[in-house]
């Protein structure tokens, strides 16, 4: 049976060697934002670099970009974000806590998350029946109301021209609203894809569960361009795609389902939604979204084309967002400058966008959850993270067996060579089992020895993480074996 990992043990060895720290913790710290230590910043780097080489490196079909956070307001009118990227909350008359109401259950143990509210149904959705997580009062709450995600900030130093812009909400739009340059700048054709990672920014009311949910946070997003009529084939050959790179990274298949979004679970611009979800170690064990793939249709592009329209309104309103209409019924859309002409078919249309969306940091926890392990090992307790390979913050760790002979040197030699290939580490401090305990906790895939065999016939001891095995393999082939046994 799989072993179910407590959240705790993660958190406390994320700590203990580095991988993430409370934000700002020397003054109490900073809730819902994490910091990530030396081997965090790798692993998360490794991370995004999977990612990045699956769905951009890899193919012919898609390109990148790197957008800027701040972008202008009308973005956010025309994306739907300004008017209704809210989440329903209600407060406890009694203790004052607030909780997004589909976060109540009529229960403390259960946990739901998949109902999308409308905010005007809001007012009759039950809440007789539910219990405050906060106090444990049922049935104790103010009418259900809408809380805004998006942050605000002010740019420009006069009063005059300054003007209130938002963090981005999702990396998305910056990749719409570049739909045009790519095009223009690249010989790209449909179907291609635009992809991104970077952060995002959501003013959360429940953040829990250690980096799951957090305000500020990283996407890796594609957006996939496709002809309408086409978008369906594609939005299942993204779906089997974005399984299989969880998988091929070493999430255990027990751990992963699909899970197809309801009707009534469907973002304002999805036709269909299917989540990738890992089986996180909160509570009894809950099922989680790791990452969305939408059908976006043809939703943003067309807004865009009618946000650019209103820009002429904006400044009348002195970017008064509440004051812009975007609704235009009789336009032509598909003559729009954001329409696509396809040379072979003499067409032109707006391209249905296919979205998979996956969180950095989300996925690194599931890649932390399911690669940490606690085993016995003669009498004691040995900690470790099974990582892939392509994951591990530190490839190989060199130790020279004793600190003298000249070992030291030739351990450091090998390291130096060996960093410029990838992450490479020297220990010498310690007995060497205390030294491998501590690549084990670091996930660190294979520990090099050298010792005084190593001056006579110019082989080292190479032990394997998981299995422990050791051979011993000849200086001069060993940077070949690691590189194969590492694929990199
Ligand atoms: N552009 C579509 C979009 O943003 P989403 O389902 O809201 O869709 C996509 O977010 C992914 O981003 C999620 O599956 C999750 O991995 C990650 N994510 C969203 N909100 C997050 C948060 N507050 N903290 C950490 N990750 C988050």
């Amino acid at each position: 049976m799989a072993k179910i990992t407590k959240l705790d043990d993660i958190v406390s060895l994320c700590k203990r060697r580095g991988f993430i720290f409370q934000s700002s913790e020397i003054y109490g710290g900073l809730a819902s934002c994490y910091d990530y230590g030396p081997l965090g910043v790798e692993l998360k780097s490794n991370v995004r670099k999977a990612w990045w080489k699956s769905v951009v490196q890899m193919r012919d079909d898609v390109v990148g970009v790197d957008c800027s956070i701040l972008m202008h307001p009308l973005v956010w009118k025309a994306s739907g974000h300004a008017d209704k990227f809210a989440d329903l909350i209600a407060e406890c008359k009694k203790c004052n806590v607030r909780t997004r109401v589909d976060h109540l259950a009529e229960n403390a143990e259960e946990h739901t998350e998949h109902i999308s509210l409308d905010i005007a149904e809001a007012a009759e959705y039950d809440l007789s029946n539910k219990v405050c997580p906060g106090c444990g009062k049922i049935g104790q709450f103010t009418e259900p109301m809408p809380f805004k995600l998006m942050f605000e900030t002010q740019m420009g130093a006069n009063v005059d021209d300054s003007m209130m812009l938002y963090l981005r909400p999702e990396t998305a739009q910056g990749i719409f609203v570049n739909f045009r340059n790519v095009l223009d700048s690249t010989r790209v054709k449909i179907p291609f894809g635009i992809a991104q990672i970077g952060k995002s920014f959501r003013n959360e009311v429940t953040t829990k569960a250690f980096i799951f949910r957090t305000r500020e946070f990283e996407q890796a997003e594609l957006e996939f361009f496709c002809q309408p009529g086409t978008d369906d084939d594609w939005w299942h050959t993204w779906k089997d795609l974005r399984f299989q790179w969880y998988i091929d990274l070493g999430i255990k298949k027990e751990n992963l389902r699909l899970r197809d979004h309801a009707g009534d679970e469907l973002a304002h611009y999805a036709k269909a939604c299917v989540d990738v979800e890992y089986k996180f170690p909160f509570g009894s064990g809950d099922w989680q979204e790791l990452e969305g793939i939408a059908n976006r249709t043809d939703y943003d592009l067309r807004q865009h084309q009618r946000g650019m329209r209103t820009l002429n309104k904006w400044y009348e309103t002195k970017g008064d967002l509440t004051k812009i209409d975007l609704s235009d019924e009789a336009e032509d859309y598909e003559k729009g400058p954001l329409s696509y002409f396809d040379e072979e078919q003499k067409k032109r249309f707006i391209p249905y966008v296919i979205e998979p969306s996956a969180g950095i940091d989300r996925s690194t926890l599931a890649f932390l959850v399911d690669a940490y392990d606690e085993e016995e090992v003669k009498g004691q307790k040995r900690n470790l993270l099974r990582f892939h390979p392509a994951l591990a913050p530190i490839k190989a760790a060199v130790f020279p067996l004793v600190k003298k002979d000249g070992l030291p040197e030739i351990a450091q030699n090998i390291c130096n060579d060996f960093k410029k290939y990838f992450n490479c580490f020297y220990d010498q401090k310690g007995a060497v089992g205390r030294r491998y305990r501590r690549q084990d906790e670091a996930g660190t895939p294979y520990c090099l020895t050298v010792d005084g065999q190593t001056k006579e016939d110019g082989t080292v001891t190479v032990r394997e993480r998981d299995s422990m095995e050791q051979e011993r393999i000849s200086t001069d082939k060993l940077l070949g074996y690691l590189r194969e046994k590492l694929d990199i």
